[in-house]
This record gives structure tokens, sequence and C-alpha cells, in this order.
């Protein structure tokens, strides 16, 4: 009989993707033998705190593990194995990590089989790893945003040495494609078309932790798309901090405009949505793209976050009020039905009531059709965490009070507006509380409720608006 060489040196490639599929069979064998031993699956539930970049790495740990060999669960108390793909965008998104890995430890001590991995922004911080490592040591492992294709190597390290895991890169200039992914949906995805920030908004600590903008290759994203159609998704969110600025570090430099022509050429793609985009960047040739285009949203999420131009200078924006609203102006006059939704911070650092008010004027100006209100959340290592003039909780409360409900008032008054059209709705789920009704998603992002079937699920259907409930429909499908 063969003995095995104890001594033998492995192979373990250099190369990516390759490496990582090396490990993923690691693994594997892992989980095979803890699962004999348990006689049971092992289960892993991924639990995504952030933005939809964030959603999208989480299909990418989820697409690992499921060849690794666990079973994917909702609930993070009943698996083996829990990842927190984690924000740190503002504050709060932190101290909610903190808190369900207090609670998540009195389950692991329950469950001596049980692994707790982090990954996301939130590692990216160093001050945070140092707390992680001084008062959360059940933690298995820790790996940042730029290496999370190395999550396979990360966790073989882990079922190796026994010990906290901690791998952190400070930047990366590459881009590994090709390593598993599991899509949340069958009919739509999001699709990376660039990764980093290069703007440096003062309050905003997303180029910290993501790093340098970089761009993917067309053909990579050209090529995932088409694979993606045939497999049956109608809907992509192409994805980028700032798409706008896409291409413009490639090699053979390519602008978001023309990405977008090759994207719509696509067979059996139909619907074409992109976040996010920053104003300052968005080209004449984007509105006249979006103008032509038969398969791109007629919704445009763009960001204001102030409406005082002596603020958006503070905040490093590179635009003017002015500036702001000629461009909602001009894209307005190209798309006249296009559903016009943004991001709003209240109580940056120095903003007075008339700073204030004219935030105020710009949501009755443009009239969004939804927006997303923040408080300004101090972000360490940032230039805004240091400016004077930090504005008292109490005050901030009060705007952010009168600012929500302006936004909402008119929120509902533009959605009113579509009552009796017929307008196509992407169905996708049954609906959460009456299951005699489907749920669909308009082109302008509004969601509708009506009667159907489960069978309808990933399918367009003329869908006639009957009642306007606030932020939302209740309709009836129509045939064609
Ligand atoms: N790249 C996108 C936004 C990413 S972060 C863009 O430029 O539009 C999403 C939103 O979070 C931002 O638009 C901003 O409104 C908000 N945000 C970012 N940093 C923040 C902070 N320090 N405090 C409060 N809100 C913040
Ligand atoms: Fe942050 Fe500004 Fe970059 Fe958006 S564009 S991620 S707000 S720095
Ligand atoms: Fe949060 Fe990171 Fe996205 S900080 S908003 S998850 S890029």
């Amino acid at each position: 009989m063969m003995q095995t060489n104890e001594n033998a040196i492995e192979h373990i490639p250099v190369t990516e993707p390759e490496r990582q599929y090396y490990f993923i069979e690691k693994c594997k064998d892992y989980v095979r033998k803890i699962s004999e031993e348990l006689r049971r699956p092992l289960t892993a539930a991924v639990i995504t705190f952030g933005c939809q970049m964030n959603a999208r790495d989480s299909e990418k740990l989820t697409g690992i593990l499921e060849k690794i060999g666990y079973t994917m669960i909702d609930q993070e108390e009943k698996a083996d194995f829990v990842i927190y793909n984690t924000c740190t965008v503002r504050e709060n998104a932190n101290q909610r990590v903190y808190g369900r890995l207090g609670q998540l430890n009195r389950v692991k001590r329950k469950n001596p089989h049980m692994l707790i991995g982090l990954c996301g922004c939130m590692m990216q911080e160093p001050h945070v790893v140092e707390k992680l490592k001084k008062s959360y040591r059940f933690v298995d492992l820790i790996f940042g945003t730029h290496n999370i294709y190395k999550f396979a190597e990360v966790l073989a390290t882990r079922f190796e040495s026994e010990r906290m895991v901690i791998d952190i890169w400070k930047d990366t200039d590459r881009i590994v494609e090709d390593l598993p992914s599991e899509r949340k949906y069958s009919f739509k995805s999001g699709v990376n078309i660039m990764f980093g920030c290069n703007n440096f908004c003062s309050y905003c600590i997303v180029p910290y932790v993501r790093g340098r903008e970089r761009s993917r290759n067309p053909r990579d994203i050209i090529r995932e798309i088409e694979n993606l159609a045939a497999d049956g998704v109608k809907e992509v969110m192409l994805l980028g901090q700032n798409v706008n600025s896409y291409g413009k570090t490639l090699e053979e430099p390519m602008t978001f405009a023309e990405l977008l022509r090759e994207v719509e050429k696509i067979d059996g793609l139909e619907r074409i949505r992109f976040m996010t985009s920053h104003p300052k960047d968005l080209s004449d040739e984007l509105i006249e793209v979006m103008r032509t285009s038969k398969k791109i949203c007629h919704h445009l999420h763009l960001p204001v976050q102030s409406g005082s131009t002596e603020i958006l200078k503070k905040m490093n924006r590179r635009y003017t009020k002015e500036q702001y609203l000629e461009l909602v102006h001009k894209i307005r006059e190209a798309v006249p039905d296009i559903s016009l939704t943004t991001d709003i911070i209240v109580g940056f650092p120095q903003e007075t009531e008339e700073d204030f008010e004219e935030t105020l004027d710009v949501v009755r100006k443009v009239r969004y059709d939804s927006a997303f209100t923040f408080i300004y959340s101090k972000r360490t290592g940032t230039p805004a965490a240091v400016m004077e003039g930090q504005v008292p909780e109490d005050v901030v409360k009060d705007r952010f009070d009168r600012l929500l409900k302006e936004v909402q008032t008119i929120a509902s008054e533009e959605c009113a507006k579509h009552e009796g059209t017929i307008q196509t709705a992407l169905v996708e789920q049954v609906n959460e509380h009456d299951p005699s009704l489907v749920t669909g998603r308009l082109g302008n992002n509004l969601l509708v409720h009506f009667p159907g079937t489960k069978e309808q699920i990933g399918k367009l259907i003329d869908v006639k608006l009957l009642e306007c409930k606030g932020f939302y429909y209740i309709g009836e499908a129509v045939e064609k």
C-alpha cells in the first residue's frame, strides 16, 4: 500500500482565480469532515449591512460558501457559519454590528462548531480591527473589501490554525474575475462596473475603505451580462460609486454612455438601471443615451446632498445649487417622464438655517419621486470630522423632521400622478401580506401590488395603476 508523504510539497496555484478554486476544494474537505462528525449538513448565513455593492459582494460570498458545501439559511442564530458583511458609511451601521456580535457570542458558547466571520467596509478601519482584537476574541476571521475574492483562502487558513485570522489590505489595483457567485433573484442582478471612489466628498468614508477608483474591462462586463441574460435575467443594475466616471482610467478609455450602448444590444435583457450618478460627471452624451434607449429605465438617482452652494463647496461636491437645478432641467427636457430620486444630508458642519432653507428649496423645485434623508454622521479620518461648527443635535433633529415631511408630501403627490395609467411591471415576488397578490416594480421604481400568481415572478406584465397608496400602487394586470 502506498503511504502518503506528509512532507510532500503541495502544488498551490499562484494565479487567480485558480488559487481560490484550490482553496475552495480544501475547505470542502474540512466541511465534509465536520458534517460527517455531526451527521448533518453545515449551514451558513451571510448578513449584509450596506449598499447594493455590499449586497453584490454578499452574493459572491454565498457563491463560494455553496461551492464549499454549506447550506445557506437566513437565521444567523441557527447557522454554523455567520458572516457579517459590514458598512461604515454612518456610525449607526457600526453600532448595529457590535450589538449583534454581542448576541452572537452567546449563541456561539452553546455551539462550539460555530464560526463567525466579519468583512466589508468597517474592517478597512484600523480602529475597528483593534477593538475586535481586544474585546471580540470569539470572532474567527476578519477580511476586508480589497481581498474579498480571497475568502476561501482565509477560511482554509482558519480551518488549519484554529485561531482568529485577520487579512486586511490597505488598497489594491487588481480585479479578480470568474469566481463563483449566487444570485439572490433569478430575474434581476447587480453587476459591478467599477470599484472604489476618487471623489473624496469631505464627509464620506467610502474612498478610504473602498480604495481608488478602478473600472472593470468592458468585455468582462458584457460577457457577464450576456451570461446573466442567457440565464433568464431581465434586469441589471450597473453598480459603482460614481458610474458617470466609468472607463476613464481604462487602457482604452470608454465612457459610461458608450458602455450603456453596448449593454443595450444584449439579447434577452429588457431593463437597465444604474447607480450612483454623481451630478458633476453626468454628461450630455449620457442624457442622449437615456433619451433614445429602449431598455434604460426612466429613473435616475441623483444625490444632491445639500441645496446650499456654500455647503456643497465645503462638502467638496464640485457643483453649485444652480448647476444641479440646470442639470435636472436638461434631463427633464430630454426624458419628460423621468423619475428622480436623491440622497440628502442634514446637519453638515456649519450648516445654517439659511443653508437648510436652500435644501428645502431644491426639494420643492425638483419634486423628487423619493429621497433618502440622512443625519450627518462624523466619520473619523474624513476632513469634515475636524471642521469647526458641528451643528447641535436638537437643531439637526428639527431640520431633519421638517425635511422628511416635505420630502414625503411631495413624493406621495408625485406618486399619485400615475393613477389610471398602464405601465409595465417586472414581477418580483408574491405579496408578503396577501398571497393572492404579486408585487412588481415599474420602470420608475415604484412598486405595484396586483392579483397574480407565483408563476408570474420574473415576467414583465402590463398593469393598470388603480389606486395610489402614498408610495406604492394597487393595480390589475391588463392584456397587451
Ligand atoms: N457614491 C454615492 C453614495 C454612497 S454613500 C454618491 O456619491 O452618491 C450613500 C449616501 O450616504 C450618500 O449619498 C450620502 O447621502 C450618505 N452619506 C455618506 N456619508 C455620510 C455621512 N458621513 N453622514 C451622513 N450621510 C452620509
Ligand atoms: Fe462618497 Fe462622494 Fe464617493 Fe459618493 S462620490 S462614495 S459620497 S466620496
Ligand atoms: Fe457602506 Fe461600504 Fe456601501 S461603507 S454604503 S457598504 S461602500
